[in-house]
């Protein structure tokens, strides 16, 4: 008997994964079809798959060209599948060309023609009107987006809002996109908005563009005050707009699977977090000169909150602020300490002071490390008592990683995934209060003599 595997994503099940399945199964007696996960797209950088594995191992199923049907889940799974199953003969489409002759050593590799003119993204493209994206701001956070934007298909970034219209247009030339006189007119020729603008302007904006019926994409810190955040959230609801924060770690593979093993049981109940990012920042940077909302907090904040919040939940009994000011009264280093009913957690972070950057999440049964920079999670370890013990983990995280939020925020958009729970409204607005009291207590107190 000759056994043939073959493997891919069979999004929108398509006449191209048809023929593809049917000339597979001809090339023996006996057809594996490894089918992905979306974690595993995800890692290796195809994003917006739309239909859930169970409908594509249906859609395999259906042909009837498939005896077996396996789930693909790691790179250099095939090699070891090759083995596993006894394959006889590895086929995949010629767009593959090449990139598996490492297995031939193990079994023959057909590379079978690929049908012209149609594919998966293609498809995900038609089937979706392309989201026109606006951005408001040029800053530093603005130029990364776009590249990022571009390799999620479904999206082009379409213009620039900067009220400094010098700013806006220079930004638009460089990435040769449309800069616009007034909201208005920028709100005209988008779907959707991401906002990078400084951060006590995003409330005003936001609020606008949901006004004008515009998705929103929002640079962290989202805002710096809970009410606003409630009534925002609130707003989006009404209208059946999506709005969430761009806290990009929140959304990369790494630290989804890290907050996975977190709560899987391995380390026991988690009883600590501890997570500390500083980065030494170029004094004339508007973090450093900007007295008011500007400072180690606002800036790095919601990356530190943010795997307490989701480890631990909102509920917190009590919280303190410590930090290590300037002359001026900007904070240079920042603790936050977190006390809940069965946890300690703390979240440090400095522009001024430099220190070990890592997330421990200590539990019961042991605990878990990801070292600096863990805010763009590729890799973590798991200790136990026995030092000798170590799991480890590994996960990719592509580019800026932007990637990952504006593809989960048009998913959101196109209504094909609720992936929200990645980030969910009431932790936003948690954070948003946290960002609140630390002002009301730091800030508005050395600045604003209030
Ligand atoms: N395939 C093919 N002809 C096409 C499209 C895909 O023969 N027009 C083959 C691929 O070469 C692969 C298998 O079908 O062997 C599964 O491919 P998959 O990546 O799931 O499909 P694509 O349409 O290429 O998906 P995407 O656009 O997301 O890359």
């Amino acid at each position: 008997m000759t056994k043939v595997i073959t493997y891919g994503t069979f999004d929108l099940f398509h006449e191209g994964h048809y023929r593809l399945l049917q000339r597979a199964k001809k090339l023996g007696d006996y057809l594996i079809v490894g089918v992905t996960t979306e974690e595993y797209d995800r890692t290796r950088g195809k994003l917006n798959v739309i239909d859930s594995l169970m409908t594509r191992m249906e859609n395999v199923k259906k042909t009837g060209f498939a005896d077996e049907i396996i789930i693909e889940e790691s790179t250099g799974q095939k090699f070891h599948d090759i083995q596993k199953y006894k394959v006889d003969i590895f086929t995949v489409g010629s767009d593959w060309t090449g990139q598996f002759d490492y297995l031939k050593d193990y079994c023959k590799v057909v590379y079978l023609e690929r049908t012209k003119n149609i594919s998966s993204t293609m498809l995900r493209t038609q089937n979706k009107r392309i989201q026109r994206i606006g951005i408001i701001g040029t800053g530093r956070i603005a130029g990364r987006f776009i590249p990022e934007a571009k390799l999620v298909s479904g999206v082009s970034t379409q213009g620039v809002y900067n009220p400094h219209m010098e700013s806006a247009v220079r930004f638009a030339k460089r990435w040769e996109i449309d800069a616009y006189r007034s909201l208005e007119e920028f709100y005209t020729a988008v779907d959707a908005v991401y906002i990078a603008s400084p951060h006590e302007t995003h409330y005003g904006y936001i609020k606008s563009a949901l006004e004008h019926g515009k998705h929103v994409l929002c640079e962290k810190p989202m805002v710096l005050d809970m009410k606003q955040a409630e009534e925002l959230f609130e707003y989006a609801k009404e209208r059946e707009l999506v709005l969430i924060e761009g806290i990009k770690t929140a959304y990369c593979p790494g630290f989804s699977s890290l907050l996975g093993v977190a709560c899987s049981g391995l380390i026991g109940s988690i009883r600590n977090v501890e997570a500390c990012f500083t980065k030494l920042e170029n004094p004339n940077f508007r973090e450093l000169t900007d007295l008011q909302y500007g400072g180690s907090f606002t800036e790095l904040g919601s990356h530190v909150m943010l795997p307490i919040i989701k480890l631990f939940g909102k509920e917190y009994e009590e919280i303190t602020f410590h930090s290590i000011n300037d002359e001026r009264g900007l904070d240079l280093f920042t603790r936050v300490v977190f006390k809940y009913p069965n946890g300690l957690a703390t979240a440090t972070c400095g522009l001024g002071v430099k220190s070990e950057g890592r997330l421990l999440v200590a539990g019961t049964k042991g605990y878990i490390v990801a070292e600096a920079p863990w805010w763009k999670t590729t890799y973590y370890e798991v200790h136990y008592e026995d030092p000798g013990k170590v799991d480890k983990f590994s996960d990719r995280f592509l580019g800026e990683g932007l990637r990952y939020e504006v593809s989960d925020f048009l998913s959101m958009i196109n209504g094909s995934s609720k992936n929200e729970f990645k980030l969910t409204r009431g932790e936003s607005i948690a954070m948003a209060g946290i960002m609140e009291k630390f002002l009301k207590e730091n800030r508005y107190h050395e600045n604003m003599g209030a």
